[in-house]
C-alpha cells in the first residue's frame, strides 16, 4: 500500500512491532570520550524521527526500530536511578557449553518486511552516529519458509499473544521509575549442520519438544528434558512466564556459517536468565539442553530498553564537558 494510504505503523520503541522478514541486529559500543557518548544519546533520541523518514517510503514495509541500552552505558548517563534488574549479562559455564558475556552499549533491533528498509535505516543511523561508536557485531536475519530456524523447527510458537505481550514484556508498578520500558537478551549462536543432519528426524524432535514437520508439541517424559521443558519457568502455582522472543536465521553457505540469532525481550530480566541456567547448566543438573550440542553461543549481551519517552530525554542529563 503507498505512503498515502496508512499512517505510520509504528513508534520506536514498540517492543510488540510484528516479525518481519528481514532484521538487522546491530551491537555497538559508545567511544570513551563525554562528546561521543552526547552525539550518541541525540542520535537515539532522535530515533523516532529516523523510522519514520525510513518508514513512511512504503508503510507496508512496517519498518521498526527498538534501542537497548547496557549497563556499563546507563552507569555513564549520570542519572540517579537505574532500572532495578539492568546489569551486564552474566557469564554461565556448565559442564559442557558456556553462556558466554560479550560487551555492547546499544544495541539496534531493527525489523522490516522489505532489507532494503533495514539497510538504508542502518547506513543512516551509522552515518548519523559517526565516530561515537564502535560496531562490535552486525547479523543480517532473514525469514526461512514459515519462520523455521536453520534447524529445521519452526521457532517462535509459544509467544505470547494480545494482552499477555505487554504483560510479559513492559515493566509496571514494580518499578515505576521504569514503567513501560523492557530487558532484552542477545546471543548469538553457530550451528554444527553436519552433526544436527546426521541425526535421524525422532532425535531432533526429542532435542526441541515439538514435531519437525507440523509443529505440534510434545510430551517431556524422559530425565533428559527436551528444549522447550528446560525454556518454561512457572511460578509454584504452574504459572508460565512467558518471554517474548524474535529469533532470526542468519548465515553464508560459501562460509559454512549457520546460527540463530536469539532475541528475547521480558519484563523480568530473571527469567530469561533462570531459561539460561536451565538450558547450560541442565534440569536435572547435568543434563543440559542437547540444543547447545550443535550450537555453541559466540555473544551474550543484557540491555534496557527505555519506553520512547525517556529515550527520547537521557540526551538531557549528561554534558559535553
Ligand atoms: C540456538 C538457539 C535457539 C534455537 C534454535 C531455539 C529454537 C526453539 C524452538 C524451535 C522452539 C519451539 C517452538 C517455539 O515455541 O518457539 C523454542 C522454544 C522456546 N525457546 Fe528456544 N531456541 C534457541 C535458544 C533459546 C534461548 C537462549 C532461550 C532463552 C534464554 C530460548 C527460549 C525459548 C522459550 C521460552 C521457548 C518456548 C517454550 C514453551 O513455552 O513451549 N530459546 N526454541
Amino acid at each position: 500500500m503507498d505512503a498515502a494510504g496508512r499512517r505510520v505503523p509504528f513508534d520506536a520503541q514498540q517492543v510488540d512491532a510484528p516479525l518481519s522478514r528481514s532484521a538487522v541486529f546491530l551491537v555497538v559500543t559508545i567511544g570513551p570520550s563525554p562528546e561521543q557518548l552526547r552525539t550518541a544519546l541525540e542520535v537515539v533520541a532522535g530515533i523516532d524521527d529516523l523510522v519514520k523518514s525510513v518508514g513512511f517510503r512504503d508503510l507496508g514495509a512496517n519498518l521498526s526500530c527498538i534501542v537497548g541500552i547496557g549497563s556499563a552505558a546507563w552507569d555513564r548517563l549520570g542519572r540517579s536511578e537505574r532500572p532495578a534488574e539492568l546489569h551486564p549479562f552474566a557469564r554461565i559455564d556448565g559442564p559442557s557449553h558456556a553462556a558466554r558475556s560479550t560487551p555492547g552499549d546499544l544495541l539496534f533491533h531493527i525489523r522490516a518486511e522489505r532489507p532494503d528498509f533495514c539497510f538504508e535505516f542502518e547506513r543512516l543511523l551509522l552515518e548519523q552516529l559517526g565516530d561515537s561508536v564502535r560496531v562490535v557485531d552486525e547479523v543480517n536475519g532473514f525469514r526461512y519458509f514459515d519462520a523455521r530456524d536453520l534447524l529445521g523447527f519452526v521457532d517462535g510458537t509459544a509467544n505470547p499473544t494480545g494482552r499477555g505481550m505487554a504483560d510479559a514484556t513492559l515493566i509496571g508498578d514494580e518499578d515505576a521509575a521504569f514503567a513501560g520500558g523492557s530487558y532484552v537478551v542477545v546471543q548469538k549462536y553457530v550451528h554444527d549442520l553436519a552433526t544436527w543432519n546426521a541425526m535421524t528426524t525422532e532425535e531432533q524432535e526429542a532435542v526441541m519438544g515439538r514435531r519437525k514437520a507440523d509443529d505440534v508439541e510434545l510430551d517431556d517424559t524422559e530425565p533428559q528434558r527436551a528444549h522447550k521443558t528446560l525454556a518454561t519457568i512457572t511460578d509454584d502455582d504452574g504459572n508460565e512466564f512467558a518471554i517474548l522472543r524474535d529469533n532470526m536465521p542468519f548465515g553464508s553457505p560459501a562460509s559454512g556459517v549457520y546460527g540463530t540469532y536469539f532475541i528475547g525481550y521480558t519484563r523480568r530480566l530473571w527469567v530469561i536468565e533462570r531459561m539460561l541456567q536451565r538450558m547450560f547448566l541442565g534440569d536435572p543438573p547435568g543434563l543440559h539442553d542437547k540444543l547447545l550440542d550443535v550450537s555453541t553461543a559466540t555473544t551474550g549481551t543484557t540491555f534496557f530498553v527505555p519506553s520512547l519517552q525517556m529515550l527520547e530525554g537521557l540526551a538531557d542529563g549528561t554534558t559535553a564537558s
